[in-house]
């Protein structure tokens, strides 16, 4: 079978894993520092904390920017996060376990990202923060969303903060910067199966300085690692924290793979720029949006398909895994009380099929794929 994901471990990883654990310090230290630095360069933006996965990144930005006592947030008023239902639950439970309440926003069947008319028309005054994915590694419209929270600023007095997941986006660009320099919040995840593997680990990169400073006191109890002393508990906390820190086990294999990264992206993009010349136009498929000014990661291939039973079905039987990957999160019973009409959402998991695009895929492979979906028709 040709699987929809893989992992992506260089030779090194063994030998940088093997040194740090023969080094007596396997904690967070000078390689948590060493690649932080290293991702810092390559992101294009100093303010980088590394955490211990993209879940804990989501979970520290969202208490950071949006988390409310039970009682309720600023001023009493008990607030929402808009959020799309088209991601993998960790997205969204992150801002259940804030206790702040969930608005769904409908997803555009175009791009699969979060449909941003629906996005300005459910901005109101109780809006904490709002979350997009950059589903499948497409990045959302930065530039048309930072215009939609202009105009929100003008009516409501407040601008509220994105927080940008990015866990399918590493190596993704919009307007030709990497994600990560565009004035919100942004978390990286480097999972297993992710372009850039720690084995488990993630990255936020903050808009400002004081967010950066708070992000990297939070992921530790709110002790301040950097600090004389490192991070002794003596020191005052000024306000309690997580114990969401990467350690130097994880930056380690992460640190290995950081140099083959660009690679592994790089082939991601080459095979689907052929599955794009080979798609385009069979019937009963459509290929998603693709805009100039956005540079896809690619994480998988997606298609919307018009009988998804009968193409996964031959898919499999071709020996090629595709499936939609991640499905609607809204229709758990844990978020019953949120259920809203979303159109675009239902169009999308009737017809949303991903292909295997990986730096795994060979030539050969994706010319079977091609093949096999073409025969469909
Ligand atoms: C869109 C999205 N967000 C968040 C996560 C969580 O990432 P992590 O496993 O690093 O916590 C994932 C994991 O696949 C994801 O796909």
């Amino acid at each position: 079978m040709i699987p929809i994901l893989k992992v992506p471990m260089s030779d090194e990883a063994t030998a940088a894993v093997g040194k740090v654990l023969a080094s007596g310090m396997v904690g967070q230290g000078p390689v948590v520092d060493e690649f932080e630095a290293a991702l810092a360069e390559r992101v294009g933006n100093p303010r980088v904390a590394t955490v211990n996965s993209a879940t804990s990144g989501l979970h520290l930005a969202l208490h950071m920017v949006a988390g409310t006592e039970p009682e309720g947030g600023p001023g009493g008023q008990p607030g929402e996060v808009l959020t799309t239902p088209l991601t993998m639950v960790a997205t969204n439970w992150a801002i259940l376990a804030n206790r702040v309440r969930l608005r769904w926003v409908d997803v555009d069947p175009g791009t699969l990202n979060v449909d941003l008319d629906d996005l300005a028309r459910k901005i109101s005054p109780a809006t904490r923060a709002i979350v997009i994915v950059h589903f499948t590694g497409y990045p959302v419209d930065l530039a048309r969303l930072s215009g939609i929270l202009d105009e929100a600023e003008r009516r409501f007095g407040f601008r509220p903060m994105v927080i940008e997941d990015c866990a399918h986006a590493w190596g993704a660009r919009y307007r030709g910067e990497p994600l990560g320099n565009h004035g919100n919040v942004s978390v990286f995840s480097f999972q297993a199966v992710k372009h850039l593997t720690c084995g488990d680990g993630g990255l936020m990169v903050l808009p400002d300085d004081e967010l950066h400073r708070r992000a990297k006191l939070l992921r530790w109890f709110g002790i301040d690692r950097e600090a004389k002393g490192r991070g002794l508990v003596r020191d005052d906390v000024a306000e309690w924290g997580f114990k969401f820190h990467m350690n130097d086990i994880n930056a380690a294999i992460g640190l290995a793979n950081l140099d083959h990264a660009d690679e592994v992206v790089r082939r991601h993009q080459d095979n689907a720029a052929f599955f794009d010349r080979e798609l385009a136009g069979v019937p009963g498929l459509e290929l998603t949006e693709r805009a100039e000014d956005r540079t896809s990661s690619f994480w998988v291939y997606p298609v919307k398909v018009d009988d998804m039973a009968g193409f996964m079905a031959r898919m499999k039987e071709a020996g090629i895994t595709a499936g939609p990957v991640q499905e609607r999160n809204d229709r758990h019973s844990c978020v019953r009380q949120y259920a809203a009409l979303l159109p675009g959402m239902d169009e999308v998991s009737e017809r949303l099929v991903c292909l295997p695009v990986g730096w795994w895929v060979t030539e050969q492979d994706r010319q079977h794929i091609v093949d096999t979906v073409k025969a469909g028709w």
